[in-house]
């Protein structure tokens, strides 16, 4: 059963959406298996553009079923605007299922990730995304005031909002200095989460017995990550990373299918780095070098609108996560954002007081500290947003590409270069793996 697994290697937003539509008619299912509201996965068909928060990037084929699994935080009237403005849009969104074991995201969490703006113990700010997933995934953990999706369309909903609720006020008062909290009232949170309920229950499934069935029954699984590997809850640049497991390990975990039926995992980079909010970024560039990738790269969130910080590719980064992540194949994406730039720089390793590292250091004081030792390679003056295969490309991109795959130790298997479907080379690696997607 040939599953293939899409999973970010960098601080996210790495166009996993794009790749994931791209499989999505090589597969039977998509299974998005982690995050929530703080994705945003922008997939372009033709003229529309549509950026999806909850629901697998898959969901424009309606032959294929889209499953939003287990370890996935939703967001009520979130996913119900993300539905309504699909199906505005003349996508049916009939092929969609929602796990009843999801854990919902309430208002109480929202104010939590507002309050405390999700600061680490030494007071720097995280940068969330303000969607309540931290605290979520903490109550999830916590068990004692947590609501699953199946929870919220069976009966004891009202009792179980009244409980939280009451303890929520408590303490989410504390965490207002300013006195500013306006306390929860459960009976309108109870109305208004019913609401949605009854417009979810349609989707509500056993997403997991359904998977493994799937699996069972040598359906093609393409499992979507979201996120990025250096956010990864346990193996990122802990504590400035999400709640969640977003390198390879969290597919299993999150959908609930063995690892042992993923037969193909593809790690999603872009040409050079971002990051949105707080944490270290050894090749970041906060000069005109960063703004001119930003402006080409239109490197703006897609769920907070909040320009993304830019830099050089991080080969030490990318190999750590290709390795933690078990990647057989790069997703080279954005490549077009660097053309012009005269010469491109490639981080090779890490200058730490004096010793050169090749390996991602596990401490955030030490990723703070390391100072990128580059490699310089010549850019191209020429736009390749027209190339349709590598001999398009000019020699020096073709030169930029085969370094990373060196560095990262892994085939590159695809090239992209512009957000459309058309703007796609695959190589002749990946169209052995999962069939070439156009
Ligand atoms: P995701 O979160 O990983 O799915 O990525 P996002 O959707 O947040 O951000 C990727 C952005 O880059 C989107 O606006 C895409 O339409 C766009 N995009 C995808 N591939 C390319 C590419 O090769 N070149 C350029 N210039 N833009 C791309
Ligand atoms: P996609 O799937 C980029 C970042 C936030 C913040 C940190 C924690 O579109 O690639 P959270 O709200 O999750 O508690 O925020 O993680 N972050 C993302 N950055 N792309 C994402 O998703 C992200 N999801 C979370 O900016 O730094
Ligand atoms: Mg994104």
């Amino acid at each position: 059963m040939p599953g293939t697994c899409v999973i970010g290697l960098q601080w996210g937003d790495e166009a996993k959406g794009k790749l994931v539509d791209l499989l999505t008619k090589r597969h039977d299912v998509v299974a998005r298996f982690l995050g929530g509201a703080n994705a945003g996965h922008t997939v372009v068909d033709g003229e529309n553009t549509y950026k999806l928060h909850h629901i697998p990037s898959g969901i424009l084929s309606e032959d294929v079923a889209n499953v939003v699994t287990a370890g996935v935080v939703i967001n009520p009237p979130i996913l119900l605007q993300e539905i309504d403005g699909l199906k505005a849009r003349g996508v049916p969104v009939k092929n969609l299922m929602l796990s009843d074991r999801a854990h919902i995201i309430f208002p109480w969490h929202m104010a939590e990730d507002r309050a405390m703006n999700q600061s680490t113990a030494d007071g720097e700010n995280i940068g969330t995304t303000m969607r309540g997933i931290g605290p979520c995934y903490r109550d999830k953990v916590g068990r004692a005031h947590a609501i699953r999706l199946g929870d919220l369309i069976r009966p004891g909903l009202k009792e179980k909002i009244a409980l939280i609720t009451a303890a929520k006020n408590k303490t989410i008062a504390s965490m207002y200095d300013d006195g500013s909290f306006t306390p929860l009232d459960a009976d309108a949170i109870y109305t208004e989460y019913a609401a949605y309920a009854e417009r979810l229950r349609e989707y509500v499934t056993d997403s997991t017995s359904y998977l493994l069935d799937a699996a069972d029954e040598d359906k093609r699984i393409l499992f979507e990550g979201a996120q990025g590997a250096l956010l990864d809850v346990d193996h990122g640049t802990y504590p400035f990373v999400t709640s969640s497991n977003s390198s390879g390990v969290g597919a299993a975990a999150g959908s609930g299918v063995p690892a042992k039926f993923i037969t193909q995992t593809i790690g999603v980079v872009k040409a050079y780095s971002t990051r949105v909010g707080g944490g270290p970024f050894p090749t970041e560039q906060d000069n005109e070098l960063g703004e001119k990738i930003r402006i080409r790269g239109n490197e703006f969130g897609t769920t907070t609108g909040r320009p993304r910080r830019c830099g050089w590719f991080d080969a030490v980064a990318v190999r750590y996560t290709a390795r933690i992540s078990g990647i057989d194949t790069i997703a080279l994406m954005m490549l077009d954002v660097l053309s012009t730039l005269d010469e491109l720089k490639i981080c090779v390793a890490y200058d730490l007081n004096g010793e050169r590292l090749t390996n991602f250091p596990s401490h955030v004081d030490d990723i703070r500290k390391v100072k990128p030792i580059y490699e310089t390679l010549p850019g191209w003056a020429e736009e390749i947003t027209g190339a349709r295969s590598l001999e398009d490309l000019p020699a020096n991109a073709l030169a930029y590409i085969q370094r990373i795959s060196e560095l990262v130790g892994c085939e590159v298997g695809v090239v992209s270069v512009g957000p459309d479907r058309k703007q796609t080379i695959f190589t002749e690696q990946l169209a052995m793996l999962v069939g070439a997607a156009t």
